[in-house]
């Protein structure tokens, strides 16, 4: 998808091209969720859009996928709080605008069967679930490594393993439309609020910024850029600085702040306490990455927590943006492709420094389950 992901990067540096020749001021959140949804309308919903442009206010792509997130904070309360009966009664069932989430299941739904009925393909999330297929079991559903197993074998399933194993040729239409919107809700917000706090971070760290233009700018020279896929794999896999600084800003603000895990048999003790099946257990990822006792001053902005020579340092499971184990995060290696990529690019044309009225420290919206950065203004010039 470097090709795709390209075109949206390209729009956010002619927007950013255009804001330095009006002085520069640039309302952070409000431009990286313009190219977040760039980035997932094409490379998920298959739909150009040019969030950024004044023009675009009028397209119902943009308009539904910044509604998503106006959260209604008793909503949410309720939903955290009271039961599920009460909750389908007052007809609490999503967090989230019902209008906005039933535009993008609609539109999930249409392309679909445009793709289905016309026989067209695209390099996007949504072929790949078109175009895959899944294994039913007649047997224990539950039997993980039965169907790794089955899996890995799967291009040689033998005449009697197709007895017992029901092949479904492709996901069902509700699968893939239930997928689509997953990855909208999952993967816009989180991202754009990744790039968001690292431009903050950028304006107040000259110095930062500057190395990581320096790492970025090896690779440019070192790196055929009109190969885009060299190029890309460049910026991805050698550039330690890059990755650091991700990790850092994903450390210091983690989008999703906590983790759940339901316990799921008896006799289980967390840090010794008994806990019984079924309790909700909350992972406070927020509270861990700005333990001091792990990241000795937490509110510090610092990427060489992340560097190479310093990895051994830090202690396992106490780095939880993702989260971890098998159920971690689906979209981690997508989200970091996005943010480098678009990184990559913007350091090595413009530089970021604070606006008059840029804050000291970063302020969140309240009443939102993520952790969502209130508006704010940095300044960019042309290097
Ligand atoms: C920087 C961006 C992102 C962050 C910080 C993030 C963070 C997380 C976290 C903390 C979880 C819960 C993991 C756990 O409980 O162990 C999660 C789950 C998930 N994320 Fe992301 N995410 C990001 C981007 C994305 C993107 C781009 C997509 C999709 C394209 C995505 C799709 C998902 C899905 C589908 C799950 C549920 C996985 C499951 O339950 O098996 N995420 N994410």
């Amino acid at each position: 998808m470097y090709g795709i992901m390209n075109i949206a990067i390209e729009k956010l540096m002619s927007y950013m091209e255009e804001r330095t020749k009006r002085g520069g001021l640039v309302n952070t959140k409000k431009v990286i969720s313009g190219f977040t949804i760039d980035i997932i309308a094409s490379t998920g919903f298959a739909t150009e859009t040019n969030a950024n442009d004044d023009r675009a206010k009028e397209s119902p792509f943009v308009k539904n996928g910044l509604n998503l997130f106006n959260f209604n904070p008793l909503k949410i309360a309720s939903i955290l709080a009271l039961p599920r009966p009460i909750l389908d009664f007052l007809g609490f069932t999503v967090p989230f605008p019902e209008d906005s989430i039933n535009f993008f299941i609609n539109l999930t739904r249409q392309i679909v069967l445009e793709r289905k009925k016309n026989n067209v393909k695209r390099n996007d999330l949504i072929q790949l679930m078109i175009d895959t297929y899944a294994l039913e079991f007649d047997g224990d559903k539950d039997d993980y490594s039965h169907l790794m197993a089955v899996m890995d074998e799967k291009e040689t399933l033998t005449e009697q393993k197709q007895h017992s194993t029901k092949m479904k040729k492709t996901l069902d239409e509700t699968e893939i439309i239930s997928q689509a919107v997953l990855f909208f809700i999952a993967g816009f917000e989180t991202t754009a609020s990744v790039l968001t706090t690292i431009f903050f971070e950028f304006a107040h760290n000259k110095e930062i910024q500057e190395r990581l233009f320096e790492e970025v700018l090896t690779i440019a020279k070192n790196t055929d850029t009109s190969n885009l896929d060299e190029y890309f794999d460049q910026l991805l896999k050698n550039a330690p600085y890059l990755n650091a600084v991700v990790s850092e800003a994903i450390r210091k603000y983690p989008p999703v702040v906590r983790l759940e895990r339901r316990v799921g048999s008896d006799g289980i003790k967390v840090a010794g306490i008994p806990v019984d099946k079924g309790v909700l257990i909350e992972i406070p990822t927020y509270a861990v990455h700005h333990n001091p006792e792990v990241y000795p001053n937490p509110e510090v902005f610092n990427p060489d927590r992340f560097m190479p020579e310093n990895k051994h340092l830090l202690v396992p499971y106490t780095y939880i943006g993702f989260g971890d184990g098998p159920r971690n995060c689906i979209g981690m290696r997508f989200a970091l492709q996005e943010i480098k990529l678009c990184l990559g690019q913007i350091v090595q044309k413009y530089q970021f420094c604070k606006a008059p009225d840029t804050p000291k420290t970063l302020s969140f919206k309240k009443g939102s389950p993520m952790l969502n950065t209130l508006p704010f203004f940095v300044k960019i010039s042309k290097r």
